[in-house]
């Protein structure tokens, strides 16, 4: 018997890091997706297939190593054997056309496919189960996640997210056209995070100056997307973008992009953590060729894609 599950990549529009001490952010998930299918094997092992390479991991050996990237899926796998008295093995596989590392959700949607295909495989669990379980999966690795991420690659769509009160589904009939360009700098989110918290430390008050701006523009936004107002979105992904220029987490290769990509768009900012990874970029239907071939005459790796409308989905 097979459990497959499989769940969309994202960007974050507005609010990274701002999202982690306390305010709002707007995500959406994008066409790009990870699969994971998960079996029962005969042996008592947790096989993991990936483009990560593989691993085996022998159930009867509590104390054996792993590589962190594999913790989440441990952690699902072993609750779930445990809950259900499980007492043979699992092969998970994992395959992804979401790009890794750059800021576009991958690990979340890895999270939320494997919490979804692991448990599938005993039970049905609720989208909000899964989702607490991917969250809980995805801080074994990352710890001080706000969650905003792994929450719009079970809903789709776009969502306004913030720690306390959770997510909104923003019911929306914009289809925005994004151009995602790819810095090809890898980054470590957990590091970027520590390097705002250590910015906010040392700049209290700027800080808390750059929160209030962040909410203001975050109420433009809202008006901005039910009112398809793309210019007053463009605005805002440049004001974004200067907020986190501020706190540290953009850098030359990011703005060299973004100045590229803002000739033929509304607006640009990076996604995600900052550090490297990627930017993404608002630009008009008939503007994205354009602004794909500007980015790839400067040798930059980059995509346009949609709004993903599904979230996780099983099979
Ligand atoms: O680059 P990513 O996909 O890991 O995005 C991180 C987004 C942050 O706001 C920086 C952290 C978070 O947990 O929301």
């Amino acid at each position: 018997m097979k459990s497959i599950a499989s769940a969309p990549g994202k960007v974050i529009l507005f609010g990274e890091h701002f999202v982690v001490h306390g305010l709002k952010a707007i995500l959406c998930s994008i066409d790009k997706r990870i699969k994971v299918t998960t079996e029962v094997i005969d042996d008592d092992k947790i096989i993991i297939i990936s483009n990560m390479g593989r691993i085996q991991i022998d159930l009867k050996n509590q104390n054996q190593e792993t590589k962190s990237a594999f913790k989440p899926f441990l952690h699902i796998a072993k609750k779930m054997m445990k809950e259900f008295n499980h007492k043979k093995g699992l092969q998970i596989t994992i395959e992804s056309n979401i790009p890794s590392g750059v800021g576009l959700g991958s690990s979340s949607a890895c999270c939320v496919a494997a919490a979804a295909s692991i448990s599938g495989l005993f039970t049905k669990l609720s989208r909000e189960k899964i989702l607490e379980l991917a969250i809980e999966a995805e801080r074994t690795v990352f710890k001080n996640v706000s969650g905003a991420d792994t929450t719009i690659c079970t809903y789709g769509g776009i969502i306004e997210y913030d720690r306390e009160s959770g997510f909104k589904k923003l019911d929306l009939n914009s289809n925005l056209n994004l151009v995602i360009a790819n810095s090809m700098q890898t980054h470590s989110t957990n590091k970027v995070v520590s390097k705002v918290q250590k910015f906010k430390e040392e700049n209290s008050e700027l800080f808390l100056k750059l929160c209030k701006k962040e909410s203001e523009l975050i109420k433009n936004v809202h008006r901005a997307l039910s009112d398809n107002d793309y210019e007053l979105l463009g605005k805002s992904m440049l004001e974004n973008q200067n907020l986190l220029e501020t706190i540290g987490v953009s850098n030359e290769k990011l703005g060299s992009m973004i100045e590229i990509a803002n000739k033929t768009s509304y607006g640009s900012k990076l996604t995600g953590a900052g550090g490297g990874g990627c930017i993404i970029s608002l630009t008009d239907e008939n503007k994205i060729e354009e602004t794909i071939k500007n980015l790839k005459d400067m040798k930059i790796d980059c995509f346009s894609t949609k709004i993903d409308s599904k979230g996780l989905d099983t099979f």
